[in-house]
């Protein structure tokens, strides 16, 4: 199923119109119900906001791909609230996996297991793997344990589109099929987590992020992969182009008089100026992207940031980006 935009959300339209909520425990009580009866929530996270669906509900992660314009071959993370949880999505959990939960749950890190057979199909777009993440922020992890089951939760993006960091970015399209838009504050990662492949001979990272290839090798005391272009099989949401803005955008050795990111100090309005740590830079990055796609410029220019290991997850969006 590619579903079109036009189709979003059919069936399960809110009934009133859709309420952005600062969360206390009393919204995201009232949330919880409203995933209990099959519908989705603009949930925040540390990396970035979600789509937070009851991860075995059909009709709702149906809604959730068709939300997105997303293509069904293109599986969701599962997020739990507790190590608990982990057995109810996932099986044949091998050692490396609960080392790493230990260091870095909750938090940015995605892990591909086996999945289970009470996660529907299409949620993993049928593939036998599930990819699982606990994360780092109170009122997802509130939302998760007042629903009592894991959730889906995909950017609250449309499919190829910029990430979500704060609530306020939502689209208006995704927005008017949420039940709910829960405000967390601005998310403090700010790029989507890392996603690491344990399934496989080797552990492949499959979509860099926060945590890094170097921590994870040192957490499991193995070398760990990246995925290659080869790998699409293993790592179905890698298109080529993703996480842009509708601007185009050029990657530049330094920024002059053009718009766009600079690491140095801004000469003109469009302008924006960026951390040279690559966490603040990645904290700042869609937003500052988000900011720049809505003035109407014919091209967006990056500034290159460095290209030390830290740098690669920003490396990853920003190629990305370009397309
Ligand atoms: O930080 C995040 O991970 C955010 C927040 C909301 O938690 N979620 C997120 O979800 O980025 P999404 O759907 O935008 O990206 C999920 C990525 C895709 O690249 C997808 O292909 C990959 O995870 N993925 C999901 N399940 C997989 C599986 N079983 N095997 C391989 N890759 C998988
Ligand atoms: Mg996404």
């Amino acid at each position: 199923m590619v579903a079109g935009r036009t189709r979003a959300g059919r069936g399960h339209a809110p009934s009133g119109p859709m309420r952005f909520a600062v969360a206390t425990d009393a919204s995201v009580l009232e949330a919880s119900d409203l995933i209990k009866s099959g519908r989705l929530i603009g949930m925040p996270t540390e990396t970035v906001y979600g789509i937070a669906a009851n991860a075995f509900d059909e009709q709702a992660i149906a809604a959730t791909f068709e939300a997105k314009g997303r293509p069904s071959e293109n599986p969701l993370i599962v997020h739990i609230d507790k190590l608990a949880r982990l057995e109810e999505v996932a099986r044949d959990i091998p050692s490396e996996a609960e080392v790493l939960a230990k260091k870095f749950w909750p938090g940015p890190l995605t892990i591909v297991l086996s999945k289970r057979g009470a996660i529907p199909d299409i949620a993993t777009a049928g593939l036998d793997t599930v990819a699982v993440r606990m994360p780092a922020h109170p009122v997802a992890l509130k939302l998760i344990e007042l629903s009592n089951v894991p959730l889906t939760a995909p950017s609250a993006n449309l499919f190829t589109g910029l990430s979500p960091t704060r609530a306020e970015a939502i689209e208006p399209e995704i927005a008017r099929i949420l039940a709910m838009i829960l405000d967390g504050g601005p998310c403090q990662v700010g790029i989507e987590s890392t996603v690491l492949d344990l399934t496989g001979p080797v552990p492949l990272v499959l979509r860099p992020g926060a945590v890094t290839v170097d921590e994870i090798a040192a957490e499991i005391g193995q070398s760990v992969a990246h995925a290659s272009s080869a790998d699409t099989k293993k790592s179905p949401g890698q298109y080529q182009r993703h996480y842009s803005p509708k601007t185009p955008i050029t990657i530049i050795a330094e920024l002059t008089s053009q718009p766009g990111l600079t690491m140095h100090k801004p000469q003109y309005s469009s302008q924006r100026q960026m951390s040279d740590d690559p966490k603040e830079y990645a904290r700042q990055l869609y937003s500052a992207l988000a900011q720049l796609d809505k003035m109407g410029l014919e091209e967006i220019f990056v500034e290159a940031p460095p290209t030390s290991p830290e740098w690669d997850a920003i490396w990853d969006r920003l190629r990305k980006a370009c397309g």
